[in-house]
């Protein structure tokens, strides 16, 4: 979808408003979801939106989209929303987003989708992540409760003694909309984004009466469509500032919806929550700092600390996603968890799918193959195994089983074993020579597949966890990303590639072997074959 910004669009500033801009995301992905269905969708849910760059008038907004996959009877839709410049054809990224849609013919029931065609890497990429991004968002609001409950018992709440913090009281926002044709598709169900661009003015106002200029909406937090509504529909928004962080305000916002007969009963229907983080600027381009406030009611309180979590999901999940490899790893907590096994996923999915892997060394059942990408080397080892593809990953997933065919492995422990899926060891491992032991504390993320083309995962990564900081005899060390991929060949055999992201703490391990003088990779993927042969045949 292509849209010329015009000054009808535009906020106070003279820039695209986040209105017009929701609306179009929203249309453009629906689209897509539609196109894949062959029937009507609904906005089920919006993940994490940040706005990065600014659209003026007179720009273009280009937004692409394309449904990544199709689970059940709900799809995953990637948006991507990029403004082009008209004088200089520049093009800068506003927003990368993800929504979820459910095919809902009208008058029947859900209907199960069909999969996606994938014919690009990068299709295939986003294919396989999305079941990650999928398990983030049904389990948000799990995530969001724990912290509110550790808070609760580290007996973190509002003393309410801050000197010169603002009451939120005169920051509430009512308004009422009555859902006309215009807001609603063709079957008179009202739109998302129509939703979203009335929360968001909402929303903006109310920010505005706390910081005194026109407010800049940076992000909204990920959301759910708990129900429809329908053109003759009443939608009322209550709006009110939950918290302010220095730079930034939160805005929740709390839509019910009437019919008439509702509306006279005053039975409210709630369709939907959201909560929008806005900055604000000065004349030069500044950001103001947001006066701290006071919630006057027990439940401005709770959700004075609302917010606070929600900060801390947002910004944990901004560090992981955009961590460099020269930074220490992530700590383990419970409001960075889901990230931490997404970006354990994913980086092993990304790495895997990179092109310009070459071949270094063939042998009858291993292939060693290397990356090399600025100063950053992967190897992946290939290893063709006589057995089923489940067996191997049930073996190579257990970590504790490890020392029996890498003798780079002494000792492994487990610290938490998070659930079925995710498990924190502690290893140590030999010393090189001259050097003192090493070791490290890791994440294990171990999925199956949901389709039978797609393989095995086993991601690995280092986490920091508090129960164990360095210890005086080892040098802790890093692992960026390794893991196992594990495809199946037949009823009995499979393909293992194992991966790993190299860096200065693996480096002296490889740096003998990938020039050829050293067999140690060879050694290990031929044991490594031989241990998941012979328990095979145990079993
Ligand atoms: N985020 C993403 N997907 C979600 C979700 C969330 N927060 N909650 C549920 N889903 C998915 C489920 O996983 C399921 O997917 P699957 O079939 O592919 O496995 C699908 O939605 C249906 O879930 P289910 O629990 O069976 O249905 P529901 O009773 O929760 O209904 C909606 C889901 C979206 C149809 C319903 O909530 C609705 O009608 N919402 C309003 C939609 C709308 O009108 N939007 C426009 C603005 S009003
Ligand atoms: P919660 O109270 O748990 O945050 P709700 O769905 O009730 O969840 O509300 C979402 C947000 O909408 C609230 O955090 C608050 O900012 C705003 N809100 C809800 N009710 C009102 C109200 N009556 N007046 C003003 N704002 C409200």
């Amino acid at each position: 979808m292509c849209q010329a910004v015009l000054p009808a669009h535009a906020g106070p500033r003279g820039e695209l408003g986040a209105g017009p801009l929701l609306r179009w995301m929203d249309a453009a992905a629906c689209l897509a979801a539609e196109k894949h269905a062959g029937v009507s969708c609904v906005t089920a849910s919006m993940d994490d939106i940040q706005f990065e760059e600014a659209a003026r008038v007179g720009q273009i907004i280009a937004i692409r989209t394309k449904v990544n996959r199709a689970f059940k009877t709900s799809m995953e839709v990637g948006i991507k929303v990029t403004v082009q410049d008209v004088l200089t054809n520049a093009e800068k990224i506003v927003s990368v987003a993800y929504a979820t849609y459910v095919a809902k013919p009208v008058g029947a029931a859900k209907v199960e989708l069909k999969p996606v065609e994938l014919l690009s890497t990068e299709d295939h990429l986003e294919h396989s992540l999305a079941i990650e991004r999928r398990r983030i968002r049904l389990g948000y609001v799990q995530v969001f409760q724990k912290l509110m409950q550790e808070s609760n018992k580290e007996g973190d709440f509002y003393a309410g003694e801050e000197k010169d913090a603002v009451s939120t009281e005169h920051t509430h926002v009512q308004s009422t909309e009555l859902v006309l044709p215009p807001h609603a598709n063709h079957h008179g169900n009202t739109f998302g984004g129509q939703i979203m661009a009335w929360m968001q003015t909402v929303a903006s106002i109310s920010a505005s009466r706390l910081c005194r200029s026109h407010p800049i909406l940076k992000s909204v937090n990920m959301f759910k469509f708990w129900g429809p509504s329908f053109v003759g529909d009443r939608l009322v928004f209550n709006a009110i500032v939950n918290n302010t962080f220095h730079n930034s305000v939160e805005v929740g916002v709390r839509v019910e919806a009437y019919n008439c007969e509702e509306w006279i009963k005053d039975q409210p229907r709630h369709i939907n929550s959201a909560f929008l983080i806005f900055n604000a600027v000065n004349d030069k381009g500044e950001l103001l700092t947001f006066p701290r406030v006071k919630p006057m009611t027990q439940d401005g309180v709770r959700r004075y600390h609302g917010a606070i979590a929600r900060r801390r999901i947002r910004l944990t999940r901004k560090c992981i996603l955009s961590a460099k490899e020269d930074q220490p790893s992530d700590a383990w907590e419970t409001s960075n968890q889901a990230y931490l096994s997404y970006s354990n996923i994913a980086a092993l999915t990304h790495l895997a799918r990179k092109p310009g892997w070459d071949i270094t060394k063939t042998l009858d059942n291993v292939k060693i193959w290397t990356h090399e990408e600025g100063a950053v080397l992967s190897f992946k080892v290939e290893m063709q195994v006589k057995v089923p593809s489940h067996v191997a990953f049930s073996l190579l997933s257990d970590f504790s089983l490890r020392q029996r065919w890498d003798r780079h492995f002494l000792t492994c422990e487990v610290l938490q074993a998070v659930s079925e899926e995710e498990k924190i060891y502690h290893i140590t491992s030999a010393p090189m020579t001259g050097q003192q032991p090493r070791d490290f504390v890791i994440l294990v993320s171990q999925r199956q597949p949901c389709r039978p083309q797609e393989p095995y995962t086993v991601a690995v990564r280092s986490v920091t966890l508090k129960a164990m900081p360095p210890l005086p005899e080892f040098c802790r060390s890093e692992i960026l990303c390794a893991g196992f991929q594990i495809y199946s060949n037949s009823s009995s055999s499979c393909t293992v590639c194992y991966f790993n992201q190299v860096t200065s703490g693996v480096m002296p391990y490889l740096a003998a072997n990938l020039t050829g003088s050293s067999k140690s990779i060879e050694d290990t993927a031929l044991e490594c074959i031989k241990f998941l042969e012979l328990k095979d045949r145990e079993c």
